[in-house]
């Protein structure tokens, strides 16, 4: 199954680092970060579940609870976070999926057979509170992720879902948004009373809404 933009993430249950899930339940009304790693013990995952658990204060700020996913058993994933704490310095506090049977992993497509036969590529999958899938991105598993980039796609999810902006080339977080090209400019005062730049028809400016 190949899951896309605008997709409903399939809900599910499974057996985590903190307990068994319901995946619906477990998320509420917060934003999902569900990501996938090739496997246990291996360097390029450790790093990244120990700069997510170093994250944990920007995930907890945006709303949004993280989810880490691979096809190892339970008591392989509880020994594995001790190295991942130990070597990031950090507590890893955010639940991983034990996946042997390869149920979750396949129902959202993170195996790419072409890569593995059995083990998940690096996909992340943004999930909003509706539990509509917002925005994937796949590495493989020789690539690791970059966290600033995860934080920085949220932000710009967030501020598109309240403000129906949009966020240009090599934005962050407080930087001006582009206004969308179909609303007119004189609609553009009510719904952005900073006022905007304009630069072409198409292509206007406005101070980050919530700033
Ligand atoms: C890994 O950590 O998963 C990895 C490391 C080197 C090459 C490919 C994968």
């Amino acid at each position: 199954m190949s899951l896309k933009i605008g997709d409903t993430a399939p809900d599910f249950s499974a057996q985590t680092t903190e307990g068994n899930i319901s995946f619906y339940e477990w998320l509420g009304n917060n934003w999902a970060i569900l990501y996938s790693h090739p496997g246990d013990y291996t360097p390029i995952c450790t790093t990244e579940l120990g700069r997510t658990a170093q994250l944990k204060d920007e995930f907890a700020k945006r709303n949004a609870k993280v989810l880490a996913i691979s096809v190892d058993d339970l008591q392989s994933h509880q020994g594995w976070i001790k190295d991942i704490n130990e070597t990031a310095g950090t507590n890893v506090e955010f639940p991983i999926i034990a996946d042997p049977d390869k149920k979750i992993c396949q129902l959202y497509g993170m195996i790419h057979e072409k890569a593995s036969a059995s083990a998940t590529v690096r996909s992340v999958y943004f999930i909003d509170p509706d539990k509509k899938i917002k925005a994937t991105i796949t590495y493989p598993a020789s690539t690791g992720r970059n966290f600033s980039e995860i934080l920085r796609v949220l932000d710009s999810l967030q501020l598109t879902s309240r403000f129906g902006v949009g966020t240009p080339v090599d934005w962050e977080y407080g930087q001006e948004v582009v206004i969308p090209a179909a609303m007119k400019n004189e609609d553009i005062p009510a719904k952005f009373p900073k006022g905007y730049r304009e630069v072409k028809s198409y292509l206007r400016y406005t101070a980050q809404p919530d700033k």
